[in-house]
């Protein structure tokens, strides 16, 4: 039991010699030689590491696929026909600019979408994007007119004491989904969100307080 370990360790002593003597001889030209390429390694490491920094740096930045902004630029109403008595309802032509803007360096491609506006939780308008295309480092603009109605609405009961005080608060929600593409060599789904919400104010005729999240 304590004679096999010791057997086991005493060869690697005797290697270590060995090896040492048959060396000898070719040891300080190899050495020198070693020295030369192994300065030579270290500079070409040290240019690959700030090479590879500054690559790393470049792809963060220029590469990275940001999610392009989205929102409600202006808005305009038209066509407003109200009922506020027995019977209170709206009509109205949403007129919307929307922006999509793209901070990336590559161009950022969008699908045909239909998002909504809300009055409290129920739909009373479809808003419809065009599938379109905002180019690198760019805004796009797109005109979208949206026709909002109470005839959707199930219980327009609760409407009256809204429409009473002269303003109707709306809500919008759209979700896009497209590619940012960099260079060709970067591909990847981005899909903005808008949220916006308004109040329209029934006499004036006019979009107050417009605020987009
Ligand atoms: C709403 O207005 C549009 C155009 O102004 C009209 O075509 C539509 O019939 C109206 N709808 C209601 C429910 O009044
Ligand atoms: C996009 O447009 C195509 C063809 O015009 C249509 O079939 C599709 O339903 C639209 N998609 C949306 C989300 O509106
Ligand atoms: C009515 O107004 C109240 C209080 O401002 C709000 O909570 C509610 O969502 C409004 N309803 C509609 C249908 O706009
Ligand atoms: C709606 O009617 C109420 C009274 O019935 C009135 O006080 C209010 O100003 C009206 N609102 C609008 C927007 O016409
Ligand atoms: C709606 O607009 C009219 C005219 O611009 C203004 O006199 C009125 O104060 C507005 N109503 C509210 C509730 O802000």
């Amino acid at each position: 039991m304590q004679e096999d370990p010791q057997a086991k360790s005493k060869p690697p002593i005797r290697d270590h010699p060995r090896s040492d003597m048959e060396f000898g001889g070719i040891k300080p030209k190899a050495f020198q030689r070693d020295e030369k390429s192994s300065k030579c390694l270290v500079y070409i490491l040290v240019i690959m590491v700030i090479q590879g920094s500054i690559l790393l740096v470049f792809a963060s930045y220029f590469l990275r696929a940001r999610t392009p902004g989205f929102e409600i630029g202006s808005v305009e109403v038209r066509n407003l026909k109200y009922g506020n008595s027995s019977a209170p309802s709206f009509n109205f032509t949403l007129l919307t600019q929307v922006t999509v803007e793209n901070t990336n360096f590559g161009d950022f491609r969008f699908d045909n979408s239909t998002g909504s506006v809300w009055c409290g939780s129920e739909v009373v308008g479809l808003m419809k994007i065009p599938k379109g295309r905002a180019q690198a480092r760019a805004s796009e603009m797109m005109k979208v007119s949206t026709q909002v109605s109470s005839v959707r609405l199930s219980d327009a009961n609760n409407l009256a004491s809204n429409m009473s005080y002269g303003l109707l608060e709306l809500k919008s929600y759209v979700k896009l989904s497209g590619k940012v593409t960099i260079m060709n060599i970067m591909k990847r789904r981005r899909n903005p969100e808008m949220n916006c919400f308004m109040k329209l104010n029934l006499t004036g005729n006019t979009i107050q307080r417009l605020k987009c999240d």
